[in-house]
C-alpha cells in the first residue's frame, strides 16, 4: 500500500487541500481542469533520489548523477527546481531542450536521447556544450561526428544499449526488448560495433554504456541484470580495445503507486540498492567501477500532480449482468489524460469539495469527448449524491499528463498550478480558445 496522494495533500474543514490551500479555492481562482503541482512534493522526491545515490556513491566510491527526465513533464519552473535540487536534466526533443535552456539548466549538466534527433537539435545541443548526447543507432554516429566537426567540438556520447531485458507495464512502455526501435542490440553485437565506430571516431569522445528497459517498473530485478549485463559489456570493451569506459546509465522507470493497491518501490531506496549492486559486481571482477547515471521522470512528478476537476452530467446506467454503475462526467477528459485509454492505466478518484454520507457506488470517470472510451478512471467507488458542481481529484497525474495532453474536440488544455511556494500560481497558462484559433490562419 503506498498513497497516491501527493505529500502536502491533506483532509481539512470538509474538503481537500494541496499545501494548505482548499481545492475550492483553486478552483475559483484558476479554474477546472487543472494539474495542481505539490511543489514540497516535487522537490523533496529529487532532493531525496539525489542523496540516496550520493550517500550510495560515497560509501562505494561511485561518483553519481540523476537526470530528470523532461517528457515526463517539461516546463521551465520545474526544471528550476529540480536542477536546485541537484538534478540534471535529460531532454529528448528541440522543444524540450529549448525549455532547459530556457530555465538556464547549463549545457554540461543537459543529456540528449532521441531516436531520430536533427541536425538542429544536434546543433543546438553542440553549440550549448551539452554533457552527452546518447546514440541510438549505427547511422547517427556519422551524423553527429559530422554536426561536431562543423562545429568545431568533440561531442561527448553514450551508447544506448538494447540489453534484451523485459520490464514495464505496457507493451507500449518496455524498452529495452529486442523488436522495438530504441537502442542497440546486445545480443546482435550492433552495440559493440557502435562502441568501436565511435572509438575510432576523432569527434566522439565515449563516455559510457546506457540502458533504459522501460517504465512504471516495480520489481529491482530488471534493473539488476540490465546493470550486470552493461557491465559485462564494459569488460569485454576494455579488453578488446583497453578503453575502460567511465559511465554506465541505467535509465528512469521506477513505478509509482497510481491507486492505493499499487505497492510502489521506495525508489531512493532502489536508487541505492542499485549503486550497491554494481558496487559489488566490480569489486567481483577486480575492475574500477563505473561512475552511474539515472534518468527518472514518472517517479519524481507523477506522484506531485493532482488534476482537479469539475463534475458535469452523472448518469446511472444498467449493467448487463446486473447492478448499476454511475457515469460521472467531468470537464476534461482523454485530452487531458490519456493513459487510461492508451496503457489500460487504472486510477483513482475523490470527490474534494465536500464530505458525504451517501453510500459509495460502483462509478466511472468519464471525461466530455465524442468516444466512448473516454475515460479517466474505470471503476472507482464514489458517493451516490455526487451531483453536477462538486470537484473530483485525480492524484498522480504529474508524469505523461500534460505532456501527452491534446487539443481534441478543440479543447484547449489545462494549465499547471504550482502550490506551496508562496501564493498559488499558474506556471503553466490554461490555453483559452483564443490560443486555439490563434494558430489558425485560415
Ligand atoms: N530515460 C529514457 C531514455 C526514457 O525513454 C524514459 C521514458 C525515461 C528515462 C523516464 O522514464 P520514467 O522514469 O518516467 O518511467 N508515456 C508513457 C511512458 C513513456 C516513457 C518514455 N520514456 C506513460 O505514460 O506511461
Amino acid at each position: 500500500m503506498t498513497s497516491p496522494w501527493s505529500r502536502s495533500t491533506t483532509w481539512t474543514d470538509g474538503e481537500l487541500s494541496i499545501a494548505g490551500v482548499p481545492v475550492s479555492t483553486l478552483a475559483a481562482r484558476f479554474g477546472t481542469p487543472s494539474y495542481v503541482l505539490d511543489v514540497d512534493d516535487l522537490r523533496s522526491r529529487c532532493r531525496d533520489v539525489v542523496t540516496a545515490a550520493h550517500r550510495a556513491g560515497e560509501q562505494h566510491g561511485i561518483e553519481t548523477a540523476v537526470y530528470y527526465a523532461s517528457k515526463a513533464f517539461s516546463s521551465t519552473a520545474v526544471l528550476r527546481w529540480a536542477h536546485a535540487e541537484g538534478l540534471r536534466v535529460d531532454v529528448a526533443s528541440l522543444g524540450e531542450l529549448a525549455t532547459a535552456l530556457r530555465a538556464e539548466v547549463p549545457g554540461a549538466a543537459i543529456g540528449l536521447h532521441g531516436n531520430n534527433k536533427s541536425e538542429e537539435e544536434i546543433d543546438l545541443a553542440l553549440q550549448h556544450g551539452v554533457g552527452r548526447i546518447v546514440i541510438d543507432s549505427i547511422p547517427e554516429i556519422e551524423l553527429v561526428a559530422e554536426r561536431a566537426a562543423a562545429a568545431g567540438v568533440v561531442a561527448p556520447v553514450m551508447v544506448r544499449v538494447t540489453t534484451g531485458v523485459h520490464a514495464g507495464g505496457h507493451e507500449y512502455i518496455a524498452t529495452a526488448h529486442e523488436d522495438q526501435k530504441f537502442g542497440l542490440s546486445l545480443a546482435t553485437g550492433a552495440a559493440a560495433e557502435a562502441v568501436e565506430a565511435i572509438l575510432q571516431t576523432p569527434q566522439l569522445t565515449l563516455l559510457g554504456l546506457h540502458s533504459h528497459i522501460g517504465s512504471q517498473i516495480f520489481a529491482a530485478d530488471g534493473f539488476v541484470e540490465s546493470a550486470r549485463a552493461l557491465f559485462r559489456l564494459r569488460s569485454e570493451i576494455a579488453a578488446a580495445s583497453g578503453v575502460l569506459l567511465p559511465e554506465l546509465d541505467l535509465g528512469g522507470g521506477f513505478g509509482v503507486a497510481y491507486t492505493p493497491d499499487d505497492d510502489a518501490p521506495d525508489v531512493p531506496a532502489l536508487v541505492a540498492e542499485l549503486v550497491a549492486t554494481v558496487a559489488r559486481v566490480a569489486a567481483e571482477t577486480g575492475e574500477p567501477a563505473p561512475a552511474l547515471s539515472f534518468e527518472p521522470g514518472r517517479s519524481l512528478v507523477g506522484p506531485a500532480m493532482t488534476t482537479l476537476y469539475r463534475v458535469g452530467t452523472v448518469k446511472p446506467v444498467r449493467l448487463e449482468g446486473g447492478g448499476e454503475r454511475l457515469y460521472v462526467s467531468v470537464d476534461g477528459g482523454m485530452s487531458d489524460n490519456i493513459r487510461t485509454v492508451l496503457y489500460d492505466a487504472t486510477y483513482t478518484a475523490v470527490l474534494a469539495s465536500r464530505t458525504a454520507d451517501a453510500e459509495a457506488v460502483l462509478s466511472r470517470v468519464v471525461g466530455k469527448h465524442c468516444e466512448s472510451g473516454d475515460i479517466v478512471v474505470r471503476d472507482v467507488m464514489l458517493p451516490a449524491d455526487i451531483r453536477r458542481g462538486d470537484l473530483l481529484a485525480v492524484p498522480v497525474t504529474g508524469a505523461y499528463g500534460r505532456s501527452l495532453a491534446s487539443n481534441y474536440n478543440q479543447l484547449p488544455r489545462p494549465g499547471v498550478v504550482a502550490v506551496g511556494d508562496g501564493e498559488p500560481r499558474e506556471i503553466v497558462r490554461r490555453e483559452t480558445i483564443d490560443d486555439l484559433l490563434a494558430l489558425d490562419v485560415g
